[in-house]
């Protein structure tokens, strides 16, 4: 082995034990936070879909919970189509929100109902708005949220279920609510499920933990609409690179096949 590829390699084998004690002490200074337990989730895995049913539960808790305080700025009404949704209920979804829009031939800003085309209307005109109504945090937008934390799916499901009573001793300081999952154990969030706190129309029985998965999988779904397509299209992409290996291989073989060596 050359001397200079040998430096090469304990340069990258410091930097790599350099990068290793670095993420371990980002660990350890955030050591508060519960780690979230592993779910099963339909959508994981090259074969994993979206569970439409789940997703469409989990519109309504987004529309009838979330949406008081948090945006979904980069989904439209119409996209909701391909969660299952007909244009006719995509249009009554839409129209019960208000949209500001304008300015009209008179140089007015005028107010009208939402229509498929828009996009999801947001509970604050702007971010100061968002903040004066939540003790100072700012709700984040939720189009993107399931991508944003690292493992971000059993996260959020672990943050809505798990608000609990703080450990003796655990001053929570005014507007803040303890929540073991979050990072530094204090949330401006309330928590915002309690049971039945919708009722779905399918029947199915609306506990926490269902509220919590069903509102993941809409989540999963908005951050990730063409999730299943990127799917399809990479395991056509593995099938046919392993056929053209087989094919080069085989060629390869062919063409050796009478030559001395
Ligand atoms: C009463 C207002 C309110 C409601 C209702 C609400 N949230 Fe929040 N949410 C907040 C605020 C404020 C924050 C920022 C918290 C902070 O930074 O301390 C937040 C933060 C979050 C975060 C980011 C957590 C992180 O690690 O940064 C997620 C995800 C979230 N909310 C999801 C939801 C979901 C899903 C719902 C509906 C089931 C919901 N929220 C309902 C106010 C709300």
């Amino acid at each position: 082995m050359g001397i200079v590829s040998k430096l090469r390699r304990t340069a990258a084998a410091t930097g790599l034990a350099a990068a290793v004690a670095m993420v371990s002490t980002a660990a350890l200074a955030a050591g508060e936070a519960k780690h979230p337990e592993a779910r099963d989730w339909h959508f994981t895995g090259i074969f994993g879909t979206v569970d439409v049913a789940s997703a469409q539960r989990g519109l309504q808790v987004y529309l009838e919970v979330c949406a008081g305080c948090h945006s979904l700025k980069h989904v439209a009404y119409r996209n909701l189509g391909a969660l299952g949704f007909t244009e006719a209920e995509i249009k009554a979804i839409a129209a019960n929100f208000d949209v500001t829009d304008g300015p009209d031939s008179q140089g007015e800003m005028f107010e009208r109902p939402a229509v498929p085309s828009d996009r999801f209307v947001s509970p604050f005109a702007n971010e100061e708005a968002a903040k004066a109504g939540n003790n100072g945090a700012n709700p984040p937008d939720l189009t993107l949220q399931v991508k944003a934390h690292p493992g971000g799916a059993d996260y959020i499901h672990a943050l809505l279920t798990g608000y609990a009573d703080a450990p003796e001793g655990v001053e929570v300081p005014a507007g803040s609510n303890y929540n073991p999952y979050f990072r530094g154990g204090f949330i401006a969030m309330p928590a915002p499920l309690a049971a039945d706190g919708v009722e779905y129309s399918d029947g199915t029985a609306a506990t926490v933990d269902q509220m919590a998965t069903d509102v993941v999988n809409f989540m999963q779904w908005a951050a990730e609409p063409e999730m299943e397509q990127r799917k399809k299209t990479g395991f056509k992409v593995v099938i046919f690179l392993i056929i053209l290996s087989a094919l080069l291989y085989a060629g390869k073989r062919k063409m050796w096949a009478n030559i001395d060596h």
